[in-house]
């Protein structure tokens, strides 16, 4: 079988002998469209590509077979669906009509402004960073801002000096700008590989890779005097720990940080933040950690699909993601363009 019958073999199958084909042949396979499987099928050596040719023909003759079979015989997958029989009703069908893109998009932007009132979680993670170290583990928009400026400010009030890292050179700007307005731009330094900007200030920005660097002098006997200072290290977005090429480097950040420097451990995203609080007690066995978790999501998730051609509309029939968890469903107009993208014919 040449690589055009093979194609036209697979176009022709439901995308679940797709699937089968590819099991243990292409790496997550499960997370392909049709047409993308199929391309990744025809890509395969040609001794695979065989092997399915192979079984694509045991498949064709099962009609056949059964035909000639005695009704006591086992049954056997189908090549193709039967005609299917009427629907059940899916369980948490919803009664109303699907959401509009208008109607999904509404009310999204500035809440309206009332009294700040910080959160439980929040007091309590500024309550242990005076004492311990502490990780925050948060959805996305929930306030870990608030814990990492209360805790500057403790540190700076009695004269400390602070490091506030993040992964991205561009996170670090947004803060730097940030910071200079709450706490006064001569409060407030940066160091980035492109930025060097007040470095003698008691708050500095900077990427975690410079702070590892920085720590890296200090045990090779080019102290910076200004580590005997230093009371407090924020760790923004530091589910990067987990990350496969850059984790070392929050890693290495952690392990070398000074025992009497506390650490402020910011992440929307840690899969395992009891493992993280007891190896980190393990590596600083002086101090204390604190693990602060908050799971309600204050900002609620909208889901969207963006057609290749630029058109947007909403992923799920209705609104809101979180009431979806058992049994959510596709918006049709997604699943029509969706189909249409993955399923396009071959020339
Ligand atoms: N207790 C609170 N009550 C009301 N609004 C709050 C509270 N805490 C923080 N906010 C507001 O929530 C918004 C998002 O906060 P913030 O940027 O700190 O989120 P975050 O947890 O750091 O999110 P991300 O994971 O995206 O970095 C900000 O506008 C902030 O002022
Ligand atoms: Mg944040």
């Amino acid at each position: 079988m040449n690589d055009n019958d093979l194609q036209r073999e697979l176009v022709s199958l439901p995308i679940k002998y797709l699937h089968r084909f590819a099991k243990g042949r292409i790496h997550r396979h499960f997370r392909l469209g049709k047409r993308r499987l199929i391309d990744s099928i025809l890509a395969l050596p040609s001794d695979q590509k065989l092997a399915i040719a192979h079984d694509l023909e045991q498949l064709s003759s099962i009609p056949k077979k059964r035909a000639t079979e005695s009704s006591t015989a086992p049954r056997q997958t189908p090549l193709h669906p039967r005609p299917s029989s009427p629907k059940k009703p899916h369980p948490h069908k919803p009664t109303s009509p699907p959401i509009g893109l208008q109607d999904l998009l509404e009310g999204i932007g500035v809440p309206e402004p009332k009294p700040f009132v910080p959160d439980d979680w929040q007091r309590k993670a500024v309550e242990a960073i005076a004492h311990s170290d502490v990780i925050v583990s948060a959805p996305t928009g929930s306030g870990k801002t608030f814990v990492a400026t209360e805790a500057i400010q403790q540190a700076m009030a009695t004269n400390q000096t602070v490091i506030y890292t993040s992964p991205l050179k561009a996170l670090s700007n947004t803060k730097y700008m940030e910071f200079s307005q709450y706490f006064g731009a001569d409060q407030v330094g940066i160091l980035t590989g492109d930025r060097r900007d007040n470095a003698q200030a008691p708050l500095l920005i900077m990427t975690t890779e410079i702070l590892r660097n920085i720590l890296y002098d200090a045990t090779s006997g080019d102290l910076d005097l200004r580590l005997h200072t230093l009371g407090l290290v924020i760790l923004d977005e530091s589910q990067y720990l987990a990350d496969p090429e850059r984790g070392v480097v929050w890693e290495e950040t952690l392990i070398l940080c000074p025992t009497q420097t506390r650490l402020l451990l910011l992440s929307a995203s840690i899969g395992n933040p009891q493992e993280l609080a007891e190896w980190l007690i393990s590596i600083r066995p002086t101090t204390s950690c604190h693990l602060i978790q908050h799971t309600k999501r204050s900002v609620p998730l909208r889901g969207l699909y963006l057609h290749p051609t630029g058109q947007l509309v909403p992923l799920l029939d209705s609104r809101d993601i979180q009431q979806q968890r058992k049994g959510y469903r596709f918006h049709p107009e997604t699943k029509r363009l969706f189909s249409e993208y993955e399923f396009k014919p071959y020339h």
